[in-house]
């Protein structure tokens, strides 16, 4: 029977927010946990976790079963959204359609919201099971890996080093690729990985990551120039506004929004050995690259 998509993604992601909702009940020592709460449970896509769990069920397995680890992903995510929006960084007011998390807090407390959600994040992945304690370090190395100074994080740092400067498209793709791309790749490879893919299956599902990571940020790229703050949750115009390096600003729009569309195609093509399993895996690719917020 044919994958109902819109089922399929309401469902997982109801399965996310419940679970992180749990989780957060379980209180630290002090305030700092309203801070991680106020963003993390503010909604927003969750695709990372959902693309990890979508990418078990394309191996055949069920992805329910790697919710702790997908989840886990979504508080580093958040961690990276309440640091980019900090004063020092692109400095912005709203996020997921609130504040962010800096105007209602603090910046310290901003700070340490972070620094909790990225730890925490690594606490919950220890807790996952329904896995071989070996095939879960290498996850965990993995996503360290993606998240740190060889992704994301170094992402970020080129990414104010490119600030009010004119840079090459191949700095523009390797900035891309750290600051979005590799914690679309933990969510994926870690997916594949927990579900005990074949390097065949994971070389794949590699390309398939890094493709679909690449047309994410460029459609990020696009919709501060044409989204809108009510659409988006979060403010327009901030790459302009900090004279960011994006793909719209090295390659006009028109040419920025076919990039995406034929790297979400080239994407695409990644999946077809994995046939109709690989259904939620497509239309998640598929959303990725044509959405409004
Ligand atoms: C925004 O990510 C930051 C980028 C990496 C472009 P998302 O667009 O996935 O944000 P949420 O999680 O839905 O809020
Ligand atoms: C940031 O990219 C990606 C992160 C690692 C958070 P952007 O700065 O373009 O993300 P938005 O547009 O603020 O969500
Ligand atoms: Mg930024
Ligand atoms: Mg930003
Ligand atoms: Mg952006």
């Amino acid at each position: 029977m044919a994958l109902d998509f819109e089922q399929y993604y309401d469902s997982r992601k109801k399965l996310v927010n419940n679970f992180l909702e749990k989780r957060m009940e379980k209180r630290g020592i002090s305030n700092v946990d309203d801070a991680m709460k106020y963003s993390l449970l503010a909604g927003g896509k969750r695709l990372r976790p959902i693309l990890l769990m979508a990418t078990a069920d394309a191996l055949g397995a069920n992805g329910y079963d790697y919710l702790p680890a997908a989840c886990a992903l979504e508080m580093i995510h958040t961690y990276s959204l309440i640091h980019d929006d900090l004063p020092c960084m692109d400095n912005d007011d709203y996020r997921r359609g609130r504040l962010t998390n800096h105007k209602v807090f603090g910046e310290a407390m901003a700070l340490l919201a972070g620094d909790g959600l990225l730890t925490l994040a690594f606490e919950v992945m220890a807790e996952q099971r329904n896995v071989k304690p070996s095939t879960l370090v290498e996850v965990i190395h993995e996503t360290a890996m993606c998240a740190g100074n060889f992704g994301m994080v170094g992402g970020q740092a080129l990414d104010l080093e490119a600030e009010g400067k004119k840079i090459s498209a191949k700095e523009l793709k390797t900035l891309h690729e750290g600051k979005t791309g590799a914690l679309f790749i933990a969510a994926i490879r870690g997916g594949a990985r927990l579900a005990g893919a074949t390097d065949e299956q994971l070389l794949a599902l590699t390309h398939f990551a890094e493709l679909v990571g690449l047309a994410f940020q460029i459609e990020d790229d696009i919709l501060d120039v044409t989204g809108t703050q009510e659409e988006l949750g979060k403010p327009t115009g901030s790459d302009d506004k900090n004279d960011k390096s994006t793909y719209v600003t090295l390659y006009g729009l028109e040419k920025a929004r076919e990039m995406s569309e034929k790297t979400t195609q080239e994407a695409l093509r990644c999946l077809d050995m994995f046939g109709e399993k690989a259904e939620a895996l497509r239309g998640l690719a598929n959303m990725m690259c044509h959405r409004r917020n």
